[in-house]
């Protein structure tokens, strides 16, 4: 019994991490660049699949913080693209090929509801060029959810 205790009060803590979020380096994101350290940065949702890709989404401490519609400048929101490895009997997330990022660095600095939309390779950890990658795309589908200040995931 004091081992079943034990247990719920560790899973509380850890839905409350998110409620509460902590302040340690690892979950504030950065101002610019590769998302350094987002795997432990608080995620959003499980496992996706969507056409041809897996994908996981993270977000840093700062995205909590929103107190009305919009999110705050230094939300960093993480799109996670991954591979799909197939397997006897179904599919599993090989690695990841892609970071989409959506940063918000206010209304000044971007035309885009204040966001800068990102993306960049796992690898090499550079920005993917625009000749590569036209991120006008991103936006365009993203203003789908204008009234969400275009985020597809709900954040509480
Ligand atoms: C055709 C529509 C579409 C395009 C284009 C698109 N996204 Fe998304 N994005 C989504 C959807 C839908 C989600 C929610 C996850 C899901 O259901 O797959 C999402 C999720 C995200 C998230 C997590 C936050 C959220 O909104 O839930 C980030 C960050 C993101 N996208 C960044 C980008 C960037 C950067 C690009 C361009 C390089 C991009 N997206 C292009 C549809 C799109």
């Amino acid at each position: 019994m004091k081992h079943l205790v034990f247990i719920a009060s560790v899973l509380m803590f850890a839905g409350i991490s998110c409620i509460h979020p902590n302040t340690s380096k690892q979950h504030e994101g950065y101002a610019e660049g590769y998302p350094t350290g987002y795997l432990q940065w608080h995620k959003l949702g499980g496992l996706i699949k969507r056409g041809m890709e897996f994908r996981r989404l993270y977000a840093n401490n700062m995205a909590f913080q929103r107190t009305g519609k919009e999110f705050p400048v230094g939300t960093v929101l993480v799109k996670e693209e991954l591979s799909i490895i197939p397997r006897k009997v179904g599919e599993r997330p090989g690695s990841a090929f892609r970071l989409s990022v959506m940063r918000k660095v206010g209304q000044m600095k971007s035309s885009q509801q204040g966001w800068s939309f990102e993306a960049y390779d796992p690898n090499t950890k550079k920005k993917i060029s625009a000749d590569k990658l036209d991120t006008s795309g991103c936006y365009l589908c993203h203003i789908q959810q204008a009234a969400n200040d275009m985020v597809f995931s709900r954040i509480k």
